[in-house]
């Protein structure tokens, strides 16, 4: 796949077979996360590679929000969980003796996580970006220094699930039909995209 069918084929995967991602292919996403943009070549995050499978139900209890309301009310089973994650660490320590704004930080994070993203769905394996985790007890499950911020957690695995994308107008909700197929809504090309000067 050339970079703009990964770009664009990629979803946020949330079901996942029972089966391991190998560790190289953990360690290529956060090498290509250190050769990510980053502002003013500051490069203030480090990572965590989680696989060990005693901590992956602990990791997931950290994770405060899963799929918004379309979780199911009996929870994600076991089974369909990631299996493994990459938690991406702002050194926050660096940041400041660097003089880093917050927003440079926060666009580094995004950035580099974006390439773990791609880097993994060129091998066949999905995952999820997650800001809604419980900070305090990441940090103590995985031994975090007081000097560092969880930036994002990334949640990885081989799918089980072909999310598709529509155009909307209107709601951005996503949704999961009858069949279990998640559905994202993408505001259309021709209402985002401006030339030259805006609209
Ligand atoms: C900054 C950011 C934070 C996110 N946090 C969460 C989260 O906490 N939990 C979750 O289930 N999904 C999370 N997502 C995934 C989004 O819900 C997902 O990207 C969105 O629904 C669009 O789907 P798509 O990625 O397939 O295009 C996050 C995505 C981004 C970019």
């Amino acid at each position: 796949m050339d970079t703009y069918q990964l770009a664009i084929t990629r979803r946020t995967i949330r079901e996942f077979k029972d089966t391991p991602v190998p560790y190289e292919i953990l360690e290529k996403c956060v090498n290509a996360a250190r050769l990510a943009p980053s502002a003013g070549n500051r490069q203030p995050l480090e990572h965590i590679i989680v696989d060990e499978a005693r901590l992956l139900p602990q990791v997931f209890d950290a994770v405060a929000v899963w799929a918004g309301e379309s979780r199911p009310k009996e929870g994600w089973p076991p089974g369909r969980r990631p299996k493994a994650y990459i938690v991406t660490l702002i050194n926050a320590e660096l940041e400041k003796e660097l003089g880093a704004a917050r927003r440079a930080t926060l666009c580094d994070v995004g950035m580099a996580v974006e390439n773990m993203i791609l880097v993994a769905w060129a091998q066949g394996i999905g995952s999820c970006p997650v800001l809604s985790f419980r900070e305090k007890d990441l940090k103590e499950l995985l031994n975090i220094p007081d000097k560092y911020e969880v930036g994002m957690v990334l949640a990885l695995g081989y799918p089980d699930e072909s999310p598709v994308t529509e155009e909307t107008q209107d709601s951005i909700k996503y949704w999961v039909d009858s069949q279990g197929v998640r559905h994202v809504p993408k505001r259309r090309l021709e209402d985002i995209l401006h030339r030259n000067k805006f609209r």
